[in-house]
């Protein structure tokens, strides 16, 4: 199955930026098995979009939006509406980062509608969810995701895409092991299909990059990554893809 490798670039890079990141990656010959897709700041949503189109790698990288506001229009200063993404050919919307839960008081009810609103207009959210270390240090990570799931997906169909993404591994260095991350990913694709019967793919973010990809990129239950910090560089994030 193909794997899907997200670049999460968060708070970074102007025009410029990206017009130097995408020069160097897009330059070099991509796995066949693998489908990219690039987050970068909204403001950026349309340099990316022409600049992939232009070149004529739509058939490799995809574009995906780091956030979307639940509702469709109206007065809601400085935020960021499905369509207004839509008009630069996004596939994919990250939804519930532990980023927005915590800066941006993001909650269930939030998320609930922004998946719905996303997937009404044929678009993949990619969920993320995680737990703390406190609670991974007491083995609540099952309990906590199960949670997670359910309060976010009550009115999801089966186009979704789910990031695990340790809330303590984001942007710290630290990994849970490689066998807890294959078992959690096993464990969050069953969950799923046993709460609301469909398949999900399944990322793994937080920390990733050019040293570890390789490991967890081969576990038996992982569909793909998420990545941060390490995909604001083209050739990190090119080693990352061909791990
Ligand atoms: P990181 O971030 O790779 O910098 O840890 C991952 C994410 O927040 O999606």
């Amino acid at each position: 199955m193909e794997k899907l490798i997200v670049a999460n670039w968060k708070m970074n890079k102007t025009d410029s930026e990206a017009e130097i990141f995408l020069k160097r990656f897009l330059d070099y010959e991509f796995k066949t098995n693998v489908k990219v897709c690039i987050c970068p700041p909204s403001t950026s949503l349309n340099f990316v979009n022409m600049y992939i189109h232009e070149n004529d790698y739509s058939g490799q990288v995809v574009l995906g939006g780091q956030n979307v506001n639940e509702n469709c229009t109206g007065a809601y200063t400085g935020e960021v509406s499905i369509y207004m993404l839509k008009q630069f050919n996004v596939k994919y919307v990250i939804v519930g980062h532990s980023e927005r839960k915590k800066y941006f008081f993001e909650n269930d009810d939030i998320i609930n509608k922004k998946i719905s609103v996303i997937q009404l207009n044929d678009i993949t959210p990619i969920l993320c969810v995680g737990e703390t270390h406190e609670e991974y240090k007491n083995k609540l990570t099952r309990k906590i995701l199960a949670n997670q799931l359910i309060g976010a997906l009550k009115c999801a169909t089966d186009n979704v895409v789910i990031a695990y993404e340790p809330i303590w591994a984001v942007g710290t260095g630290l990994l849970p092991s490689l066998a807890d991350i294959d078992s959690t990913l096993h464990y969050i694709k069953q969950c799923v299909k046993q709460n609301f019967n469909f398949n999900v793919q399944v990322l793994y973010g937080g920390s990733l990059n050019s040293k570890n990809a390789g490991e967890i990129l081969t576990l038996e239950h992982i569909d793909g990554a998420l990545v941060g910090g390490a995909s604001l560089d083209s050739e990190e994030f090119y080693k990352i893809i061909q791990s």
